[in-house]
């Protein structure tokens, strides 16, 4: 094998020039682990005149693909210019070339996974997607390898760093949640299209990936009930601080006797509870498996440099499988029949605000409905609404089903004294 590795990389933003930046400032430390240098040789971009930070030189460049995808000199190609279609495409030709590839893309690995996996592996060649998820969390391999031997029930965590961003800055800054979204924005955190972020897409996609791979089923991302943030009060997260519960965008998979749930949803969480402290982009991941018990990870979830740290550990992986002669062995076996959750086995506590008329008896009549349905409260906050004849009550329940509680929801429509359900969210880690 040769003294240097070249490799190609299919986009230059903020993470691909975080890529370049690791390959320069580390090179001795990748020498030393690999015994070669690595040095970038081509690389696909949208527009060659466009002013860039990191160095590079101009003959590099390129805004064919076949440049990089049918270039003889390369070997391994990282993809980080972000998309679908395109990208997908690009992928599938690199894998006809016999390359390996690299990518940080999980839009495209949850919706088009398996099917690139096995073009990988047809041609015998590595796919691999650490910076996927958690960005520079070294995550999805502990999941894969490190825990390869156990047997994972729940994964719950913040997986996007923008609107983890958004919300503690809203929180603790009060922030306008349009002026957290622009700095996220300008920090390179952001989609390209935020709507991803702040929809809870990009979420979903990620447990997408995380759920295949800790529970070796192929989840998809239509098996995903997702909420996202943008339509957030502020009011409610000021209740969330008088009940000294902190909001999160949190991801969620579970699996029980074969039975899988996956969510991405605004939740409220203890303020003391671990993943309350996660504050700003930084994502934080909890893992429970039935022989290790509870594992966390955390770190920087989003960002050039560390998502760049997560793609070279891949590009280190290819370069070493291919040193070995192992290349093109697969990651994910699905071992089991995909069996969803049905909402009567959906287990959590929740937090309710409604606006009811202020008069004798009215708390009293939703608290008999929760009765009935076997909801009880562990917390009530009633306040009498400004110049008004009604009240804002706030409940946390105990736990109960998500049938249990939207059936509730339906019945209290039908009460006289309720004015309106203003917001609902699951609260999770025991408030
Ligand atoms: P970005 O800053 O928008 O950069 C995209 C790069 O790809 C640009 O260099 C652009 O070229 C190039 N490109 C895009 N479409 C192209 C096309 N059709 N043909 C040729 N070149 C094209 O994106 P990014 O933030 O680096 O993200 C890249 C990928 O990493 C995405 O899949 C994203 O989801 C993922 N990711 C990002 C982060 C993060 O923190 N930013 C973290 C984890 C994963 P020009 O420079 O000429 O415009
Ligand atoms: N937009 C993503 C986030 C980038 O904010 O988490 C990292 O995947």
């Amino acid at each position: 094998m040769e003294k240097e590795i070249s490799i190609g990389l299919l986009g230059l933003g903020v993470v691909g020039s975080g890529v370049i930046q690791i390959i320069n400032d580390h090179q001795k430390e990748l020498q030393h682990q690999l015994g070669h240098s690595i040095k970038v040789a081509k690389v696909l971009v949208r527009d060659i005149e466009k002013s860039r930070e990191i160095e590079i030189a101009e003959d590099a460049l390129t805004t064919n693909p076949d440049d990089v995808i049918n270039n003889d000199n390369i070997d391994v190609i990282v993809e980080v210019m972000g998309g679908i279609d395109e990208a997908r495409e690009h992928m599938l030709k690199a894998f006809a070339a016999k390359k390996h590839i690299v990518t940080a893309n999980k839009d495209l690995i949850a919706l088009h996974g398996p099917e690139l996996e096995q073009a990988a592996q047809e041609n015998g060649c590595d796919l691999f997607y650490e910076a996927s998820v958690g960005g520079g969390i070294p995550l999805l391999r502990s999941l894969s390898d490190g825990l390869v031997s156990d047997r994972i029930e729940q994964v719950m965590g913040i997986v996007n760093g923008t609107t983890n961003y958004i919300l503690t800055k809203m929180d603790e800054d009060g922030q306008s949640y349009e002026d957290a979204l622009a700095d996220a924005q300008k920090l390179g955190f952001a989609e390209a299209n935020p709507t991803a972020d702040v929809e809870g897409l990009d979420a979903a996609r990620k447990m997408v990936i995380l759920a295949r791979l800790s529970f070796l089923t192929n989840v998809e991302l239509d098996d995903v009930d997702v909420k996202g943030i943008s339509d957030l009060s502020i009011i409610d997260l000021d209740y969330g601080k008088k009940l000294d519960l902190t909001m999160k965008l949190i991801g969620f998979a579970n699996r029980h006797d074969n039975q899988v749930e996956v969510s991405v949803q605004p939740t409220f969480l203890p303020t003391t509870h671990p993943l309350s402290s996660v504050k700003n982009e930084y994502n934080a991941v909890y893992v429970n498996a039935e022989a290790v018990g509870e594992t966390m990870f955390y770190g920087a979830g989003a960002g050039g440099l560390p998502t760049a740290t997560a793609i070279m550990s891949d590009v280190v992986e290819v370069i070493k499988n291919k040193l070995l002669g192992v290349n093109g062995k697969q990651l994910i076996k699905p071992s089991f029949k995909k069996e969803l959750t049905p909402p009567e086995n959906k287990i959590s506590q929740f937090y309710l605000r409604l606006h009811v008329k202020d008069e004798i008896g009215a708390f009293a009549s939703i608290s008999e409905l929760f009765n009935q349905r076997g909801i009880s409260f562990e917390r009530i906050l009633q306040t009498p609404k400004d110049n008004s004849d009604l009240a804002e009550v706030v409940v946390v329940t105990h736990q109960t089903s998500l049938q249990n509680f939207t059936d509730a929801l339906k019945l209290l429509d039908e009460l006289n004294v309720v004015k309106a359900v203003k917001s609902y969210f699951r609260v999770e880690g025991g408030a």
